[in-house]
């Protein structure tokens, strides 16, 4: 099952699940619709082919979707019941913290083995360096704001550029690093605008375009609101632009691919080594498990000395 925000590389995990599984004489039920399909009982028999020409698809060949009633106990009884009739054992589930929150939930409630993949572009689950679909979401902006970069040169523009990530800042970091940003706004460290027009200030006779990446952030309002704010301040004229669901799409790059592949084998071996209730990860180039409830109980820190590099180079 796929579920919560799609992600590049889901497909991908999706065929190795599957294939893995098979070769050891499982029988693949694919749940459609995350965890609205299990309530339901909407389920698809996965073949070896049914999962053929897939893992270059950004998407999810099982759909997602954001599930209100599996939050209830009686969505989830429903949700055993279906699992039951159909004869399923146990769960691979490859989404983000919400959903390895249903997940544990689940198998606290109901007992039916489940594995964790971790799979949202935004990279903010213990357990694991890297979560598939990030790789491809953090290419996808950069390619975007090289564009960008361009025009700003030009016109000698600075422009504030909106990053997603929920409320972590993994995409807006090394987005702004790799892009050479002028100043990188992420959620974990307060924005501070005195900062920003110290920098202003200093560039002002050198240069004249920027380029700074602002994380989405539930808690606050955004890049149009940091912009509107230094211009009160000090006049400079911006543009905005928010790049949104664009960094949710696309081919998956070769690094999710390969992750992606070994997760999803991982997962299934965990399942058949009688581990539960647990995510697969890599770190250090190790597959390791990390208890699903910890994956989204505890929050996945930022390097601190990336921070620190991109504000030196920022000069
Ligand atoms: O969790 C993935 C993510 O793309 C976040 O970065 C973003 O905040 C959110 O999903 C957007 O969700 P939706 O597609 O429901 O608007």
């Amino acid at each position: 099952m796929t579920s919560g925000g799609d992600a590049p590389g889901m497909n991908a995990a999706i065929r190795a699940v599957t294939r893995i599984a098979l070769l050891n004489g499982l029988r693949v039920v694919g749940v459609r619709h995350g965890y609205s399909g299990l309530v339901n009982g909407d389920f698809s028999e996965l073949r070896a082919f049914s999962v053929s020409n897939i893992i270059q698809r950004g998407g999810t060949i099982l759909k997602t979707a954001r599930s209100e009633e599996f939050r209830t106990p009686e969505g989830r009884a429903k949700a055993a019941t279906e699992m039951r009739r159909i004869g399923l054992d146990a769960l691979v589930l490859i989404g983000g913290d919400g959903t390895f929150e249903g997940g544990s939930v689940f198998y606290e409630e109901h007992g039916f083995p489940v594995v964790g993949v971790p799979s949202t572009i935004d990279n903010d689950l213990v357990g694991t360096d890297w979560t598939i679909g990030y790789d491809t979401a953090v290419n996808t902006a950069i390619y975007n704001i090289d564009k960008i970069r361009d025009t700003a040169d030009a016109l000698e523009r600075t422009f504030y550029i909106e990053v997603m990530g929920r409320s972590s800042g993994f995409i807006a970091l090394d987005v702004g690093l790799s892009c050479g940003a002028e100043y990188i706004a992420i959620p974990e460290i307060e924005t501070r605008i005195d900062v920003l027009l110290e920098l202003f200030r200093r560039q002002r006779a050198t240069k004249r375009s920027n380029i700074i990446v602002v994380a989405e952030n539930e808690e606050s309002s955004g890049a149009l609101d940091l912009a509107q704010r230094v211009k009160r301040e000090n006049g400079i004229d911006y543009r905005v632009t928010i790049l949104g669901h664009i960094q949710r799409g696309g081919s998956p790059t070769a690094r999710d691919r390969i992750l992606a592949s070994k997760l999803g084998a991982a997962a299934v071996q965990s399942l058949l080594d009688g581990k539960t209730c647990v995510m697969v990860g890599e770190v250090a180039g190790q597959i390791c498990f990390t208890d699903m409830r910890t994956t989204w109980e505890t929050s996945k820190p930022i390097d601190y000395t990336l921070v620190e590099l991109a504000g030196l180079l920022a000069m």
